[in-house]
């Protein structure tokens, strides 16, 4: 999507489809730039037309004297009081649909009027232009016959010269979100088949070519000279090898410590020898989501130039049954040296997690936050609306619960008491695998804060990463949520 910034009074700058944002008192700023006849017309013709300004109303007309514009699309926002950041989302998605509907390519906003809407103009920029290109994404890789493709190509945004700066820089900032959260939807949709863990390191890989980054991916021999044997124990039953991959972002100073982001990259869960009943199992295909959203969020970090260092780690495997695969009741040992009884292997998210955990320490990092589909049990507690968030930290909880917000990506916390830690007690090794049927996102976070010796959240996105039903698909969370964050910890 390209974008351009115009200088001036938009009656002469304007092209495509004007789109007006307004609240319900239908003030409209960009009203002195239009001619007369457009200016008269917006006056009147709105409510004449049945257009109130609610929340995600549209109204698109067209006129030859609208000139220099094509059309006009407007676009309701609600009350100004009652406004919140999920209102605009909402709105901006009701206003592709309608440009889609009319197969609009080319739009124009006005500045003047993004002035009048409840929130900063830099906040509004940014959120039109990431909202937009997570728009204009659909998965079509594995189709032969690729329908015909809508897509909006153009964005104008007339401004002021003092504010063109901000303006720009917020647009590139949105559509570097925008494009992570594609990525990440992109990885999450293929088939697992073609994504595979050895397919996410090539992917990651890529991401070398942008400045200040470089990848590294380790094989199944250094794992195992690094001791992650809880990480292999999953990855036994299946053909396909082990990846473990690490992505260095270093846009800060050298000796400033990085924020440490780790992803699951279970790229298909059966469950393995606990095998997962067959109805719904094709889901499975994104418990690599979390990987994606690290990737996508590096990929992001990395075009924005943030001023600061971050490293994403990729554990990935598949969770297969087989002849090698890992049996319930077998012990195997983590790289901490803590040993793991695993009395279900299709809690295995945690375990491949536990290694990266210890892996990130050698960082010494800031803050890390993993990313996982990691229990149903999260999606009965939260269903596809709020991320579970967990932490040992609450100042970092409160920022992550900020970020979450801004970005309209939202958490809800859960606590992590010694007293549910009681439920992972072993009788043959220092932790059991799963804590019971009882608080059983708790017990996961639980088992993962054993081996998080620094400020330690985690998200399960279990139920946020993908939608089920007519629209399935990969979402692209939590990549909005993990921007936000790191935006505000490199002081932007
Ligand atoms: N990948 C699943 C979690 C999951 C389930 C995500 C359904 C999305 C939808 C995870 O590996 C898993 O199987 N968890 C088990 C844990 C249990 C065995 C303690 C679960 O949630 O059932
Ligand atoms: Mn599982
Ligand atoms: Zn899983």
């Amino acid at each position: 999507m390209d974008f351009s910034i115009k200088i001036g009074p938009s009656e002469k700058l304007g092209k495509g489809c004007a789109v007006l944002l307004l609240h319900s008192n239908l003030k409209l700023s960009s009203l002195k730039g239009f001619n007369k006849f457009t200016n008269t017309f917006l006056k009147k013709s709105p409510r004449e037309n049945g257009f109130y300004g609610n929340t995600g109303e549209t109204l698109y007309l067209t006129n030859s004297l609208f000139a220099p514009f094509s059309s006009i699309l407007l676009v309701g926002m609600g009350e100004k009081n009652t406004m919140d950041r999920g209102k605009f989302v909402r709105a901006l998605n009701t206003a592709y649909d309608a440009l889609k509907k009319h197969n609009v390519t080319e739009i124009t906003l006005f500045s003047n009027d993004l002035k009048n809407l409840k929130y900063d103009l830099e906040f509004l920029v940014q959120t039109i232009s990431r909202v937009l290109t997570e728009s204009n994404y659909k998965y079509e890789n594995t189709l032969k016959t690729k329908p015909g493709r809508y897509l909006l190509k153009k964005i104008n945004i007339t401004s002021t010269l003092d504010e063109k700066i901000e303006i720009r820089e917020a647009f590139k900032r949105g559509k570097a979100i925008g494009e992570g959260s594609n990525l990440a939807k992109e990885l999450g949709n293929l088939p697992p088949n073609t994504c595979t863990p050895s397919f996410l390191a090539k992917k990651s890989k890529n991401l070398g070519r942008l400045k200040n980054v470089a990848v590294s991916v380790l094989s199944r021999k250094n794992m195992e000279s690094l001791g992650m044997g809880s990480l292999l124990s999953v990855s036994n039953g299946s053909y396909e090898p082990p990846q473990f991959i690490i992505i260095k972002y270093t846009g800060g100073r050298k000796t400033q410590k990085p924020v440490v982001l780790i992803g699951k990259g279970i790229t298909f869960d059966t469950g393995g020898i606990s095998l997962k009943p067959s109805s719904g199992m094709d889901e499975m295909k994104y418990d690599m989501s979390g990987a994606g959203s690290v990737i996508g969020t590096m990929q992001a970090v990395a075009r924005m130039n943030l001023p600061m260092n971050v490293i994403g780690l990729v554990p990935t495997c598949e969770n297969m049954p087989g002849g090698a695969a890992t049996r319930p009741s077998d012990v195997v040992r983590s790289m901490s040296g803590k040993t793991i009884e695993i009395l279900n292997t299709d809690a295995e998210g945690r375990l491949i997690l536990c290694d990266a955990l210890t892996y990130a320490a050698r960082f010494k990092p800031t803050a890390v936050i993993d990313v996982a589909t990691l229990t149903g049990a999260c999606v009965v507690a939260l269903g596809n609306v709020a991320s579970g968030l967990f932490s040992n930290n609450d100042e970092l909880a409160n920022q992550v619960e900020i970020a979450g917000e801004k970005a309209w990506d939202r958490v809800w916390r859960l606590p992590t008491w010694d007293d549910y830690h009681k439920q992972l007690e072993s009788n043959f090794a220092d932790v059991a695998n799963i804590g019971g049927r009882a608080a059983g996102s708790i017990t996961a976070a639980c088992f993962l804060e054993k081996f998080a010796n620094f400020p330690w959240a985690h998200l399960d996105i279990a139920g946020t990463a993908w939608v089920s039903g007519k629209a399935k698909g990969s979402t692209g969370r939590p990549v909005p949520l993990l921007c936000e964050f790191l935006m505000s910890k490199s002081g932007w």
